[in-house]
């Protein structure tokens, strides 16, 4: 099998290449997510489950974009959407157009939470846009949100999601800190962190700021610190305890929603929050593919102009008709996509298990549906942010250059996580265990002879 390990040898053009990047985008590529870890991809081009690099080497995608592409690279029914619509009717409009309405009424129908929308071009787009509606509606000015939670790179949410714990205070009650530098003091003012999956420390920040506090603004699961799922009874409490301190509840569906199931993790924990954003998934990977939206009463601030929120791109027809036609699939074909998604997922996380109990690598996969992560050197659940900090990132580092080398890519920095999408197959599925079984012993192999003093 290591015949086929791509080395260095093997990525000749990729080094080239990624160095010619270097000279003229800083870094090489402009996202400093992407910029974490040792061993640089260069695309060529992706195809289902699989991606291409520049040299040729094939690898298994269970990144597939960061959540994004949950049917694989360049699903057929979307991109001849794009297509047509470029094609026969126009990248940009700036007017209304009847995608708006059919994307619009979709997002409406399958999202609990959302009777209108507006459509944002990010992410943190829309998360930005929700606090800020949040603020207008309440007329107050502070969000809490949680350590570890990541909504987005710009200065009004860019707090906490891996600050340094010397810095970060106590874990109940933890400090502001911004993620990067270049925030400015006084926004942080506006952001106050609690700890996810904590309810009473929640309820004592909530009721103590209840007359300065606009929104909770939470990931319903913890997805970019790994996978944390709420415990049982957390987000229904934080709902009552919201409803109770006049507080809304902000959901960042950006990772979950249309993922975890069709209407997101608020149906599937059936805790409907004030304003939902959602991105990813819901367009199948078409760029700029975001959304958020909430109760009418709310909305219309937006509809009044009391809300300022815009965008020349906000809701172009290219997007809208990648979404457009995402939503058919997972609306039209719903059993089957999450069925399927499912499926894959429940048998890599179970061929996973097998696989660090056989080698005697302690280690806790959390799951929710599509989605899972590894947590080395934990035996049990992992509820709590600073437990996922406290995970053997050495092992997962190792591991993760090991899989990479032979041709399965996941990210290497273990608060992101590994995704289903429908071009899995069992096929990958079992090429993937094999070499993750194959990485595991030589990690381990490894770590040993290194503590041995060999
Ligand atoms: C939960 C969550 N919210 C918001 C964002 C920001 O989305 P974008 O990268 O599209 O700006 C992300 C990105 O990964 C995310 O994971």
């Amino acid at each position: 099998m290591d015949d086929n390990l791509i080395d260095d040898s093997h990525l000749v053009k990729t080094r080239e290449m990624f160095a010619k990047c270097q000279e003229v985008v800083s870094g090489g590529e402009s996202s400093y997510a992407r910029l974490i870890g040792t061993r640089p991809i260069v695309m060529e081009r992706g195809e289902g489950a699989y991606f291409y690099d520049v040299d040729g080497n094939a690898y298994i995608d269970w990144c597939i974009g960061y959540g994004p592409m949950i049917f694989g690279h360049r699903p057929k029914p979307i991109l001849d959407a794009i297509v047509a619509q470029i094609t026969q009717g126009g990248m940009l409009y700036t007017f209304p157009h009847e995608l708006d309405y059919e994307v619009g009424r979709k997002i409406v129908q399958a999202v609990p939470g959302i009777d209108q929308v507006r459509f944002a071009n990010s992410g943190s787009e829309a998360t930005q846009a929700a606090m800020r509606l949040a603020r207008a509606y309440t007329g107050k000015d502070k969000i809490l949100k949680w350590e570890g939670s990541y909504s987005g790179f710009l200065d009004c949410h860019a707090f906490s999601h891996v600050p340094a714990l010397e810095a970060a205070g106590r874990e109940r009650f933890p400090r502001t800190l911004p993620s990067q530098a270049g925030i400015p003091k006084a926004v942080e003012e506006t952001i106050i962190i609690g700890c996810f999956n904590d309810l009473d420390s929640a309820e004592t920040i909530i009721k103590r700021n209840a007359h300065q506090l606009a929104a909770v603004l939470s990931e319903p699961i913890l997805a970019d610190a790994g996978i944390i799922p709420p415990e049982p009874g957390f987000l229904e409490g934080l709902r009552r305890i919201c409803d109770e301190n006049g507080v809304l509840l902000i959901f960042d569906e950006i990772i979950t929603g249309f993922r975890v199931s069709l209407g997101g993790a608020q149906e599937l924990y059936d805790v409907i929050p004030d304003i939902t954003c959602v991105a990813k998934a819901v367009g199948g990977g078409t760029p700029g593919s975001a959304a958020f939206g909430g109760k009418k009463e709310i909305m219309e601030l937006e509809a009044d102009g009391v809300v300022l929120h815009g965008g020349t791109y906000s809701g172009n027809p290219m997007t809208l008709a990648g979404m457009n036609a995402a939503l058919d699939i997972l609306i039209n074909d719903r059993e089957r996509v999450y069925g399927h998604l499912n499926t894959i997922a429940n048998a890599m996380v179970q061929g996973m298990r097998g696989i660090f109990a056989e080698n005697g690598v302690p280690a806790y996969i959390s799951q929710v549906g599509p989605m899972w992560q590894v947590f080395f050197g934990h035996e049990g659940p992992v509820t709590r942010y600073r437990q996922a900090r406290a995970s053997d990132t050495r092992f997962f580092g190792m591991f993760q250059t090991e899989c990479q080398m032979r041709g399965v890519y996941f990210h290497n920095f273990n608060f992101e996580r590994f995704f289903a999408c429908t071009a899995h197959t069992q096929t990958e599925v079992d090429r993937s265990l094999e070499v993750i079984a194959t990485a595991t012993k030589i990690v381990k192999d490894r770590l040993s002879t290194l503590s041995a003093g060999v």
